[in-house]
């Protein structure tokens, strides 16, 4: 790989995104290279989806394992069509009320689809996103574009260009910057291949919410048991964490607050520097270096646009160890949130 790419960062007003910006990064992605670009969920890493030695670039520029497999991303349901072998009733009634948006749908591929894109396997995912910036770039390429998260592999998913500027400066010619991704966490990644259909990554759209239109839509067990393996090759690997241990505490806001408290005290009392990940309504801790709160206890949708970019925040204020509240009910966006928190956490998740 080409690692002496001076990278460009092209900002792009989200309300009238510039041609000659898009422009641009169509033509690297035509030229086979990799371009960066935001969504409303995180910042994907692109290439041509059609082009086998692209898409190898992806994993290269990550360090992802070749078993990952990798999201198509179409401008309109007319690009899906041939790219997977057929599409259930319920399915298309779905695609057409809920994209463009943060849902990913797993389909049985078509010869079309290089196996680089599915890692060797028999179906391919594909995702129909929402922000401007994304759907211009496609359009403009004229291709699916392949795009996993614009992280290395392992470290927190970027939620704006400056973050996937501290992965990516040098691996890769272009980032647009399209401004701080609205939702923050990733796509929900639901099989339509199996009766009833599975989510295999919570996200955004809920379980509760899918049911209207997928009757008895189920969640992959791993989701919610620990010890059980995941159906998507992604969901094995360690995750988005950040440089410092963190640990998750979930139990009533008192004696979650009263065991971060404890803990803070004891870190420093060892000589570490300090990092606390609160609610709005929490109090102020002593002995910790940083404090970063993630909106209110009762609004989630505000923990999922700050996390992952606070877990970044704690990695430039060099902190050794962070604790962090989780969320006790394990239902609705909560399962998303707790799923992400707890591979960040590496696992280290206390229950009061
Ligand atoms: O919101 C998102 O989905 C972002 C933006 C950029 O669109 N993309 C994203 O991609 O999160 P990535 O590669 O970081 O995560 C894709 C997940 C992985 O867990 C992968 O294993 C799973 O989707 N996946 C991809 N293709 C699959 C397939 N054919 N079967 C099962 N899981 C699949
Ligand atoms: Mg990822």
């Amino acid at each position: 790989m080409n690692m002496e790419w001076k990278t460009e960062l092209c900002f792009v007003d989200a309300r009238e995104p510039e041609v000659t910006c898009i422009e641009r990064a169509a033509s690297w992605l035509k030229r086979g290279e990799l371009v960066a670009f935001p969504t409303e969920t995180v910042y994907g890493l692109g290439a041509d989806g059609g082009n086998a030695k692209a898409c190898a670039k992806i994993y290269e520029a990550k360090g992802r394992p070749s078993d990952n497999p990798l999201i198509l991303h179409v401008a309109d349901v007319d690009a899906l069509r041939p790219l997977v072998q057929s599409i259930p009733p319920q399915v298309e009634i779905l695609m057409s009320e809920l994209w463009p948006g943060p849902m990913t749908l797993i389909f049985r591929r078509s010869d079309h689809v290089p196996d680089i894109v599915t890692a060797g396997g028999d179906t391919v995912a594909i995702r129909l996103p929402e922000h401007p910036v994304a759907r211009a770039m496609i359009r403009a390429a004229g291709c699916p574009v392949a795009a996993p998260s614009a992280n290395r592999s392992g470290r927190p998913s970027p939620t704006n260009a400056q973050d996937v500027w501290a992965d990516m400066a040098g691996r890769i010619p272009m980032i647009l910057d399209g401004g701080s991704s609205q939702i923050g966490i990733e796509s929900t990644v639901i099989d339509v291949t199996v009766e009833p259909a599975m989510i295999l990554r919570p996200g955004y759209y809920t379980r509760e919410y899918l049911e209207t239109w997928l009757s008895g839509i189920c969640l992959d067990h791993s989701i919610v048991q620990d010890g059980v393996a995941p159906r998507s090759p992604g969901q094995k690997y360690r995750h988005y964490a950040p440089k410092a241990e963190l640990t998750v505490y979930v139990g009533s806001p008192e004696a979650v607050n009263r065991a971060i408290q404890r803990a803070l005290r004891q870190a420093k009392a060892a000589g570490k520097r300090t990092g606390a990940m609160l609610f709005d309504e929490d109090p102020d801790p002593t002995d910790c270096d940083l404090v970063l709160r993630l909106g209110s206890r009762s609004e989630l949708s505000q923990m999922g646009h700050f996390l992952f970019s606070s877990l970044r925040a704690f990695d430039r204020a060099e902190v050794d160890v962070i604790f962090g509240v989780g969320v006790e009910a394990l239902e609705g966006y909560g399962i998303s949130i707790m799923n992400r928190l707890k591979k960040s956490a590496g696992g280290r998740v206390v229950v009061l």
